[in-house]
């Protein structure tokens, strides 16, 4: 695997390339947006990055579907971010549409990618990517609980005083404020996090994990780009060195944590085929109860975008 395209070279989509190609693993990086110049603008000065950077992944901007040709894996970060007192399901009719459109064309030129999705709201443009691309379930996957999960471990850093590498944690659900971080199996360097903090303060930062996002978009207008490229990155990362790396990934559940047809965060492995495997945790009966609700109100949005195709 060598060739990664990236569709959407706004704040998001330009990082993904800027980090993938700081990352030095891959041949060539696309980077592709209906504004032409911006795509080709932000590629040179990411290339024009790597005398002083040392690497030597080449970046191509583009409007033009021909240069994704035999895309290993697309990364979809084409749509609009959210504005601020918008949710993200706000935008589900006019992002439904790019991803759609995207996703036709990216058939055009490759075969069978991997599909990564970035676009909001993220559950359900997943979903519109495996409809519209008809492929494997396995082939198609979201990003955010990476994410999600990055900024749960950034603030237990901050409140321990301690380095964020030590903090693993698990979050599942859908990327919206129904997510559900899982203290349970949060650990700094192998300690329970349960020793560490009381029940306050971790509930505190649960629920600032669960509106991270808006948290952002009210600081600076609109919504993150550094957490979300990097962590786009990571999972092509893991699929590129098919290393059989464990995320918190959106995935089409068949029947796991007994949901079935709906696209929602649960842990899986990324490797070189996508998702290798989803892992199925035994939940207790009140982490189950939150999943199946985060499960419900994403389904009740994919329903919606099957109404707007209807329509
Ligand atoms: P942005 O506005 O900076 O960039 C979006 C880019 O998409 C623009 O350059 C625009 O020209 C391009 N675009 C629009 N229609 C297109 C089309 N048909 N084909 C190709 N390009 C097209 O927005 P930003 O901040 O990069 O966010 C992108 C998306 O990612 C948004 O929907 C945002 O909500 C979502 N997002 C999702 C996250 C997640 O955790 N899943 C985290 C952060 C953002
Ligand atoms: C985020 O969580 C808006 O989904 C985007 O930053």
């Amino acid at each position: 695997m060598n060739k990664v395209t990236v569709i959407g070279a706004g704040n998001v989509g330009a990082t993904v390339a800027n980090v993938l190609a700081h990352k030095d693993f891959l041949k060539e990086v696309v980077l592709i947006d209906i504004k032409a110049e911006m795509a080709q603008g932000k590629a040179l000065d990411s290339w024009q990055q790597a005398p002083i950077d040392y690497y030597s992944t080449k970046l191509i901007g583009s409007d033009q579907y021909e240069t994704t040709q035999d895309s290993d894996i697309v990364v979809i970060t084409a749509g609009l971010p959210r504005k601020p007192g918008m949710s993200r399901d706000d935008l589900i009719s006019t992002n439904a549409g790019i991803v759609n459109n995207v996703t036709e064309n990216i058939l055009k030129y490759s075969k069978n990618p991997i599909l990564i999705v970035v676009s909001n709201p993220l559950d359900v443009m997943t979903y519109a990517a495996y409809k519209m691309s008809g492929f494997e379930s396995s082939r198609v996957i979201g990003m955010a609980g990476i994410l999600d999960t990055a900024r749960y471990r950034a603030f237990l850093a901050t409140a321990l005083d301690v380095s964020p590498k030590d903090i693993q944690a698990l979050l599942m659900g859908g990327h919206g404020d129904s997510m559900v971080p899982l203290p349970r199996f949060t650990t700094v360097a192998g300690i329970p996090v349960t020793e560490l903090l009381d029940e306050a303060t971790l509930n505190s930062i649960i629920e600032r994990t669960k509106y991270g996002g808006g948290e952002l978009v009210k600081l600076m207008g609109t919504s993150a780009w550094y957490a979300p490229g990097a962590a786009a990155a990571q999972m092509v990362e893991a699929i590129v060195k098919d290393e059989n790396r464990i995320f918190p990934c959106c995935v089409n559940l068949n029947g796991q944590y007994g949901l079935k047809n709906v696209f929602v965060g649960v842990p899986v492995k990324l490797g070189k085929n996508g998702v290798e495997q989803i892992i199925e945790l035994k939940l207790t009966s009140s982490e189950m109860e939150m999943l199946k609700a985060s499960a419900d109100e994403v389904q009740s949005m994919m329903s919606v975008y099957d109404n707007l195709q209807k329509a």
